[in-house]
């Protein structure tokens, strides 16, 4: 595979998952452009990377939906591929301002298509930040990219309406190389302690509520029903370590040629791929709620208070990936295990909680 460094945009690159996929990619040699709107982060992010990494990050505040601040961006910096995070994901409030959510998602999707076929160096790679939840509830486990898609959510129908207009852009202009990843549940955060998952207000997600429980900043965790179909009744989730998850895009840059395609080549034996291309990103293994708890206990040395409530609507009993074509063409699987996710979400939480203790902000939101 070819070396060559890349310029990579980010879009939403100070939230969770785009703050340590930035960090990957710096550290593989890239150089990484963040354009964020700080909806749900903190621009103080990227001075966090910058002492993480040693290198400075250029970012760009702005909306994804300024189609000519994007398209000046991507020709300013000559963005070779894109990476596009930004978005509004709270399934929950998704149902309350659907609006809001088409027009941030999809709208803000389109927007930064047509920024990328207006730049005149004519950028054409681009990675998707989709999601399981586009599987719905599923028919069959593990679920593979082939399973049928039915979003139960206004948020899981934005993702699946960008995943169709990126088919169409793909079947238009063979020129495209575009990866959809589908992640699971990301957890954990930087071996540092520096950024990781830290949602403004209550959380909706199971690993920041537990950590937040933990380290005293909440009483107990509500475990949403213990009567599912699963060995103990609470909910499984495919849990995904978010530095697996980082490194996961790297390999689906490498694997859409992106290198490749921002030169001339004369001469290699690498194969590129045009075309769009939908990958799970996921562990393969499911872990229950109770597990989850235990985990963090054992991981935390610390009690995690629960209480059994009814289910939360709109909740499946599991959902665990398939993990063999990422493994088969992206060369890529997940290597971290529970213990390192919970005790990474540990160490980010308890920093986190020191550091709002000073008054100093050097986390990253999400
Ligand atoms: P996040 O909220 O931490 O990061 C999203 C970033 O996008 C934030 O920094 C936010 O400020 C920015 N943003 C939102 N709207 C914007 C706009 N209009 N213009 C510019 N910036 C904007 O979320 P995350 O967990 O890092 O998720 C990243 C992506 O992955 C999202 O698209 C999300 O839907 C998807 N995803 C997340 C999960 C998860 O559980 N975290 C699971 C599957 C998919
Ligand atoms: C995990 C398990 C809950 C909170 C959501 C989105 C999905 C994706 C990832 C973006 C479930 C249980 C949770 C709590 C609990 N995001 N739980 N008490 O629902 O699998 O997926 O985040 O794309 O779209 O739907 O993740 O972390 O909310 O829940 O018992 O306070 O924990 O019932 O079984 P979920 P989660």
């Amino acid at each position: 595979m070819s070396t060559r460094s890349l310029n990579i945009l980010l879009t939403g690159g100070t939230g969770y998952i785009g703050s340590h996929t930035a960090v990957v990619l710096q550290e593989a040699g890239h150089r990484v452009f963040i354009y964020d709107n700080y909806c749900n982060s903190d621009p103080a992010v990227a001075q966090t990377l910058q002492k993480i990494t040693g290198q400075p990050f250029k970012t760009i505040e702005g909306d994804i939906r300024n189609t000519d601040l994007l398209q000046k961006t991507l020709e300013t910096n000559h963005i070779d591929a894109v990476i596009h995070f930004a978005g509004l994901k709270a399934v929950g409030e998704s149902a309350t301002i659907p609006v809001e959510y088409y027009a941030n998602n999809v709208q803000g999707t389109i927007s930064l298509l047509q920024a990328m076929q207006a730049a005149s160096h004519r950028p054409r790679t681009l990675v998707f930040s989709s999601s399981a939840t586009v599987y719905g509830d599923p028919q069959y486990l593990p679920i593979d990219e082939s399973h049928p898609t039915a979003a139960t959510n206004p948020y899981g129908r934005t993702k699946l309406h960008i995943e169709e207009i990126l088919r169409d852009l793909a079947k238009s202009d063979v020129s495209w190389r575009i990866a959809c990843l589908r992640y699971f549940n990301p957890v954990g955060a930087h071996v540092s302690g520096l950024i990781g998952e830290n949602p403004n207000g209550i959380p909706n997600n199971l690993m920041p509520f537990v950590a937040q429980v933990a380290v005293g900043k909440l009483k107990q965790l509500n475990v949403f029903g213990n009567d599912y179909d699963t060995p103990d009744g609470t909910g499984v989730r495919d849990y995904i370590h978010v530095m697996d998850l980082a490194e996961g895009h790297l390999a689906a840059l490498n694997y859409l040629g992106a290198a490749l395609a921002a030169e001339v080549v004369t001469n290699t034996e690498t194969q590129t791929h045009t075309g769009l291309h939908t990958f799970n990103l996921g562990t393969g293994c499911g872990y229950s709620v109770l597990e989850m708890i235990q985990a963090f206990e054992a991981a935390s040395a610390k009690a995690v208070p629960f209480l059994i409530a009814p289910r939360r609507a709109g909740d499946i009993a599991s959902c665990y990936a398939s993990t063999t074509l990422a493994a088969e063409q992206l060369g890529w699987t997940a290597k971290r295990d529970l213990k390192a996710m919970c005790e990474s979400s540990w160490h980010f939480q308890q920093k986190a909680a020191a550091s709002a203790g000073s008054n100093s902000n050097t986390t990253a939101g999400a």
